[in-house]
């Protein structure tokens, strides 16, 4: 009898085993499939997903948050039951913060009453860990759930960053992280100089690990950002001539022909630097930079990230111009020390261009030059990769090639180059061999960036956001610069709104080699 019992038992157990076996197998294939429909915690196992937005009475989770997860759920790339919990000070009860969150165009979009039925709210405090503890009794009423049943949570933080310690931190204590997986989502500023970045890093980390911590760069998740690593990589024609020998400089602009929009107050403590430069910028210029990863999993091509960054030294003062925007030409326009919330001395910079350096034997003696600025002449941003002068003998007046990679407002590849004229004259012209996305693939549906950043949150991917790594490698480059203008109150030059910027920037992008051919237009740009 006992003989039979052990033999049961051991069945039992070669069962349990075998099913834990086909359980990791499916998990393996599901997360292989690109539009999987379950969430899962960094073991993997599948259950009840709440996704916690703090600041949702907010302008981020209103303008970003809520309209990618609407389309996320409506586009059936998020299981359909998952649960929104909107979470906020501002008292509201479900019907205000559903009339709140229909704006004029997601209330006419197919399946959007159907979101916001898995959305609920709570008010409340951010730093009291027992009124937080009701969007555990809210998720668990609304999902059905038993006291100790354990459910996946992500909490996105459309908060100002001072709020996220606080907040994490009452959410740590509370212990409604206990059962189930946490995932955390976080926007930049991360920090204001290393010395704050790598504090808020090492604070973040006493109380969720690495693995928990998805920190949004936005550009990340746009569609041409996103294809660098494929031209690189997955074509021959471009890795023998990606360096030192043929590449004679590299620009990234990143443009903007509109003000501070209402967030004067914020920018002003930041500055364009700190806006755009420090992150946006320096992540596509990783992605041009980097070495072949390992592999195309988030830590290998992070690690090549990080060591791409830490081969370039501080940028210096001599290879850095900072503007701020005044009036236009009409004197219509109000000019950056005029805005609501800018010091009335503000020397905060509204534009920068600066020059990186890379000491590795790929890039070294190219420079990297780096622009951005906001009340410029046009929206643009764009990577323009300037080869070394062909050397021949036979033409005159041959300007060099360049590869130019238009990341917004519409995805573009050209490559510039001389060609003949058509005809009987022996005329050279610059031409182009040319990628237009909207010509080649249409005007397509194409994800919003924060769509697919939360969507691999939800994957538990960590491929498109910053780890702290990188994030202080990124931080050591600038900050030096951003000491000594703050503590020089080094004034930036005034520049006219609606211009290309202050001169000073041509002069330095001139000096290291840049070529600006007047006379060439790439013929798509005016639909551009
Ligand atoms: C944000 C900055 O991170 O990026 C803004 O805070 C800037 O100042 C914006 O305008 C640019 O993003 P995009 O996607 O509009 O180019």
């Amino acid at each position: 009898m006992s003989e039979n019992l052990n033999e049961l038992r051991q069945q039992l157990d070669a069962a349990k085993r075998r099913i834990d076996e086909l359980e990791v197998l499916v998990r393996q294939k599901q997360a292989m499939s690109s539009g999987h429909e379950e969430s899962r915690d960094e073991k993997g196992s599948d259950r009840n997903v709440a996704m916690v937005v703090f600041g949702a009475s907010g302008d981020l989770a209103k303008r970003k948050t809520y309209p990618a997860l609407y389309h996320l759920h409506a586009k059936k790339l998020i299981c359909k039951d998952v649960l929104v919990v909107g979470y906020a000070r501002t008292k509201m009860n479900a019907d205000e913060f559903g009339a709140y969150m229909r704006d004029d165009v997601l209330k006419k979009s197919d399946g959007f009453e159907e979101f916001l039925s898995r959305c609920c709210y709570v008010s409340g405090n951010y730093d009291k860990p027992d009124e937080l503890l009701q969007i555990d009794k809210e998720v668990r009423t609304r999902l059905q759930l038993e006291p100790e049943a354990a459910y996946d949570r992500i909490y996105y933080l459309a908060l100002p960053p001072v709020m996220y310690e606080p907040v994490l931190k009452a959410l740590h204590d509370s212990g409604i992280n206990k059962k189930g997986s946490t995932r955390v989502i976080i926007e930049k500023p991360f920090g204001h100089d290393l010395e704050s970045s790598c504090r808020m890093n090492s604070n973040l980390l006493r109380m969720y690990q690495e693995s928990q911590l998805y920190r949004i760069d936005h550009y990340l998740g746009k569609e041409m950002v996103l294809n660098m690593i494929v031209l690189r990589f997955a074509n021959s024609v471009f890795e023998p001539i990606w360096n030192n020998r043929y590449i004679s400089n590299v620009k990234i602009t990143l443009k903007e022909d509109f003000g501070t929009q209402g967030r004067a107050g914020y920018f002003d403590k930041y500055g364009i630097i700190r806006d755009v430069m420090q992150n946006h910028l320096m992540q596509i210029f990783a992605l041009i930079a980097m070495e072949s990863p390992v592999s195309l999993s988030a830590e290998d091509v992070r690690d090549e990230k990080v060591k791409l960054l830490r081969c370039c030294p501080p940028i210096s003062m001599d290879d850095l111009v900072v503007g701020q925007y005044g009036t236009d030409a009409t004197g219509k326009v109000v000019p950056y020390l005029k805005e609501e919330g800018v010091a009335q001395d503000s020397i905060t910079p509204t534009f920068a261009a600066a020059i990186i350096r890379i000491n590795n034997p790929r890039w070294s003696g190219v420079p990297f030059i780096v622009k951005c600025g906001k009340g410029l002449n046009e929206r643009k941003t764009e990577v323009r990769i300037q080869f070394k002068q062909v050397g021949s003998h036979l033409f005159k007046d041959v300007a060099p090639n360049e590869l130019v990679f238009i990341i917004q407002p519409k995805e573009a590849i050209y490559l510039k180059m001389m060609s003949k004229v058509p005809g009987f004259k022996n005329e050279l012209v610059q031409s182009e061999l040319n990628l237009s996305y909207d010509q080649r693939y249409g005007n397509g549906d194409q994800p919003d960036a924060y769509e697919r950043l939360i969507l691999d949150a939800f994957k538990t991917e960590h491929n498109l956001f910053v780890r702290t790594d990188e994030l202080e490698a990124s931080w050591s480059i600038y900050t030096p610069v951003l000491h000594y203008l703050q503590a020089n109150r080094v004034k930036p030059t005034i520049y006219e709104f609606g211009t290309r910027g202050p001169k000073e920037s041509d002069y330095l992008a001139y000096r290291y080699g840049w070529e600006r051919h007047e006379g060439y237009c790439w013929p798509q740009y005016k639909s551009v």
